[in-house]
């Protein structure tokens, strides 16, 4: 399976920044056998887009979408609108939606679902807090957060992509051990084959949570590890280019 790094801006970068951003990380020397995709903010997206031009790399996305295609949704995004950006993937169930903004596993669902039917691979995003951590809770939190988000959704490499980022690892310099992340890679891998069969087994299950260039490598090559997802590491372009070449070493 080839490996995914994704990076996530989050709320950095308006237009101007985003396409200079672009520029730069077009000059960087990038491991073929790497699929690469950065996560814009909507309102840079075209600029992100012209700056790309129809190059491959990295693979364009957005943070978030609703789930109606048009209508009285006053601030919201449609996928018809992110299909004019001709993205590859979307965001959805991020924990800094589901703190700030209430986003339930009910809405993650109905944003994946309506991303499958627009041709957009949703990247879906679970993860357990602290607390549930101390409390040993993380593979039931996990597992009930990937039954809800997932219902109605297909399931299979080209359509769905995991993201496993536990809320105390985002932002914290702080990162899940790759030995634990494998174990909570492992579980959602068993829950996706036992509701899709067997093409629920090239579905990639990605890492997020303080990944820098230092740690990727150890991620990228756990077992059940299939890419990461970066916040932070990936906001200054040449060093998100040292990631990169640093997650699939030559
Ligand atoms: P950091 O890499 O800044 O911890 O953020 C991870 C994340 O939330 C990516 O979506």
């Amino acid at each position: 399976m080839r490996k995914l790094v994704i990076a996530n801006w989050k709320m950095h970068y308006g237009p101007v920044k985003a396409g200079a951003w672009i520029r730069a990380f077009r000059r960087e020397r990038l491991p073929k056998d790497l699929d690469i995709g950065v996560a814009v903010p909507h309102v840079s997206l075209a600029a992100a887009r012209a700056s790309l031009g129809r190059a491959g790399v990295p693979l364009l996305g957005a943070q978030d979408v609703f789930w109606a295609n048009d209508g009285a949704f006053t601030g919201e995004i449609s996928p018809a609108m992110l299909k004019e950006f001709t993205l590859s993937f979307c965001l959805v169930g991020h924990s800094e939606r589901r703190i700030n903004l209430g986003e339930t596993d009910e809405m993650v669902s109905k944003k994946a679902v309506a991303l499958q039917k627009a041709g957009i691979q949703p990247v879906v995003c679970v993860g357990e807090t602290e607390a549930q951590k101390k409390k040993g809770e993380t593979l039931k939190v996990v597992r009930a957060q990937l039954a809800a988000c997932l219902a109605g959704v297909k399931g299979d490499g080209a359509s769905l992509v995991i993201a496993y980022e536990p809320v105390w690892a985002i932002g914290s310099g702080r990162p899940c051990s790759p030995l634990d992340a494998k174990n909570v890679h492992e579980a959602i891998r068993e829950a996706l084959v036992k509701k899709y069969g067997k093409p629920g087994s090239d579905i990639r299950i990605i890492y997020g949570g303080s990944v820098d260039a230092r740690n990727v490598a150890e991620y990228v090559s756990t077992t059940h590890v299939d890419g990461v997802l970066v916040g932070s590491a990936s906001l200054d372009p040449r060093a998100f280019g040292m990631l990169c070449r640093a997650a699939l070493p030559a």
